[in-house]
């Protein structure tokens, strides 16, 4: 596919994160652009005496002042940084590496084309607009209808998750491929419409029906074969605004979520803006509710004790209220408070009923990610993306039973809940380190936080986090444990708006924009410890600039690399990193990484593929060595784009139009 021979808007206008403004509008309303919610009072580096260290030593290791602390100790690794103007990493592939495949070069930001290393092929798996069920209308851009989207692949794929095979169907070349569907991008779905406000009515329907999840059967001709969707599977199910949610856990029918609609407060129709997931032990599939606050409108809203901005509800903006009034904040002031949770979804069972997980918290939920503590509950592990905002665990009070799943969906329903707080041990090491606490919000039915009921703590989590004194970070999106070492990994995507007074140990870097990874120890390697040891081991970036790192490898020999977004593993604990904002920041398009976190090549970062022009990389599965799944999200996403001024034509399936999806890059055996 050759490159659109036009100017790119993208490459004059980019907001501060890295993203397309078009990105930045439709998927977090432009909240980069938005005063910082969190305006509490946080303890940076400047304020404090981290642990061993005093300030005034802190001050001394780093040089004239804080903002270089660390930063100065890391430019001078043992193996030299790459100078500028010498030949480095930037534009060339990676050398032959253990991981089975020689890196690609970076791509440039323009270039409309999935990139795959040598002697792997990619396929899309299923894309928006594909029909789900036997009597499903193909998908006709021109002609699009709502009927017809509850039944298709909505729009922009997020995280996936894959069962190879599945319950009642064990055949080696069929599966089940569950992935949300984060946003949409109203511009590139409708002719004529440069923004939601023009959206008619029956629109506005097609809109709503392409939010949410999508479950789809799969299967492939062979074991050399890519994967694609099953039209007709027995299994398949779209998950959108409309569809019913029960509502579990200690604030349940709480008064503040009720609403003329659903007077128990306990039913909720839709789940909106799904972003990353996990999936558990038991096969069922969670999810979470992210950037909300666009699809209410709240103006002329009360907002006394500022709960509506902490969460970023303003104006709205994608007129969802024009055809459900209950986002209209004014006309139904709880329903806002009925989303931003994680959601539990049984993707064997289509006729089950979807679950929202007020034990959890309510946030702008990236994910949730679940493993097994030492004595058999259930650690599950939460970022929340936004500036300054927190890191969280949640521990189940039940224990996994193997086999036992009636009992094992109850266990997201109870629980402890949990917010970190970062000490860094000081620069004079030589690395981004430390200790820290997990902070108690809830502890065996009891809100540990003075003055805030159980309910008020899960239903506001934001604000209750902040009086007990969380670190606050860089936009923390995936958390993830790794299964292999244990260990939990969290990407923290940027952060423009932190200053140099504003920086920590763990964030240790004014106008982040290119972000970072941290590793997370808990003590005894147990996942139900309340306190923990981290290491920076990624300090994203064009390895040209002294600031990055790379788990202390030679940046002679590494990726650029910015805005890590989602975390992967493999089968022998590789670390796997998905990317969104790096035509804005280093001017490629968006990729997917593989790091070693042990060995020989620890910290050897290669690119494995890029995805097309306006796109973002999300959702990795990997399912072997030869074998990967990502979603490929809005792509040809660039100011200006139109259906008449096509940016992307990905998957260049004959459509002509962009159409986000599910792609499956593989090896090609035998040639
Ligand atoms: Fe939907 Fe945090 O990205
Ligand atoms: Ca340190
Ligand atoms: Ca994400």
């Amino acid at each position: 596919m050759t490159t659109p021979a036009r100017l790119l808007p993208l490459l004059t206008r980019s907001h501060e994160g890295g993203r397309s403004s078009m990105t930045c509008l439709y998927r977090c309303g432009d909240a980069c652009d938005q005063p910082v919610p969190n305006t509490s009072e946080g303890e940076y580096f400047g304020d404090i005496v981290a642990a061993g260290v005093s300030r005034r030593a802190a001050l001394r290791v780093g040089g004239a002042g804080a903002a270089v602390v660390g930063l100065t100790a890391w430019s001078m690794p043992s193996v030299a940084a790459a100078s500028p103007a010498a030949a480095g990493p930037a534009g060339k592939a990676g050398k032959g590496s253990a991981l089975g495949f020689t890196g690609i070069a970076p791509t440039p930001a323009t270039v409309d084309e999935v990139k795959v290393p040598e002697g792997f092929a990619w396929a899309p798996i299923i894309s928006w607009g594909d029909p789900l069920h036997a009597g499903t209308p193909a998908f006709d851009f021109d002609n699009q209808t709502a009927a017809a989207q509850r039944e298709q692949a909505g729009y922009n794929a997020d995280y996936t998750q894959f069962m190879h095979g599945g319950a009642g169907n064990k055949g080696a070349h069929k599966g089940l491929l569950a992935f949300n569907n984060e946003y949409t991008n109203d511009e590139l779905m409708f002719r004529g419409v440069k923004s939601s406000a023009d959206l008619t009515e029956d629109q506005l329907e097609i809109v709503l029906a392409a939010h949410g999840i999508t479950i789809t059967e799969v299967a492939r001709r062979d074991a050399n074969s890519p994967w694609r969707w099953v039209q007709g599977g027995r299994r398949n199910r779209r998950i959108h605004t409309d569809t019913p949610f029960a509502v579990d856990g200690p604030a349940a029918g709480s008064a503040h979520l009720r609403t003329s609609d659903d007077p128990t407060g306990k039913l909720v129709l839709g789940t909106l803006n799904n972003c990353a997931g996990g999936e558990t032990p038991w096969g069922t599939y969670l999810s979470g509710e992210e950037n909300v606050n666009q699809y209410f409108n709240a103006t002329g809203a009360p907002d006394p004790d500022g709960k509506l901005k902490r969460y970023g509800i303003t104006s709205g903006g994608r007129g969802f209220e024009r055809v459900r009034d209950r986002f209209m904040v004014t006309t139904e002031p709880n329903e806002v408070n009925r989303f931003g949770w994680i959601v539990e979804v049984d993707p064997e069972d289509p006729t089950s009923t979807p679950v929202k997980h007020t034990a959890m918290g309510r946030l702008k939920h990236e994910g949730a990610t679940v493993t097994l503590t030492a004595d058999g509950r259930i650690a599950a592990y939460m970022g929340d993306d936004e500036r300054y905002e927190y890191i969280y665990k949640f521990l189940s009070r039940g224990k996994y039973k193997e086999g036992n799943k009636k009992h094992n969906l109850t266990l997201l329903s109870e629980g402890d809940l949990y917010v970190a707080k970062l000490n860094g041990d000081g620069a004079a090491d030589g690395e981004y380190d430390g200790g820290g606490q997990w902070l108690p919000l809830v502890v065996g039915g009891v809100s540990k936080v003075p003055g805030w009921s159980v309910e008020e703590v899960l239903i506001w989590t934001r604000l209750a986090a902040s009086v007990v004194g969380p670190t606050k970070m860089d936009r923390p999106e995936d958390v993830q444990p790794n299964p292999v070492n244990g260990r939990i990994y969290a990407a923290m995507t940027n952060n423009t708006a932190r200053t140099p007074a504003e920086i920590d140990e763990a964030n240790p870097r004014a106008k982040n924009k290119h972000g970072h990874i941290t590793e997370f120890t808990e003590a005894g390697g147990d996942h139900a410890a309340l306190t923990f040891t981290w290491k920076i081991v990624l300090v994203a970036g064009d390895p040209t600039d002294p600031q990055t790192y790379f788990n202390g490898f030679d940046k002679t020999e590494v990726s650029p690399i910015s805005c890590p977004d989602n975390v992967a593993f493999d089968a022998t604990g590789n670390l796997w990193i998905s990317t969104d904002g790096m035509p804005g920041t280093l001017n490629y398009c968006d990729a997917l990484y593989v790091m070693p976190l042990e060995g020989a090549d620890k910290g050897k970062l290669q690119q494995f593929l890029s995805v097309p022009v306006g796109a973002e990389t999300c959702g990795p599965t990997i399912l072997g060595p030869d074998s990967v799944i990502v979603s490929v999200q809005h792509p040809g996403e660039v100011s200006g784009a139109t259906p008449e001024n096509v940016i992307s034509h990905f998957p260049y399936r004959g459509d002509g139009q962009p159409r986000p999806g599910v792609i499956h890059a593989y090896r090609r055996h035998g040639k």
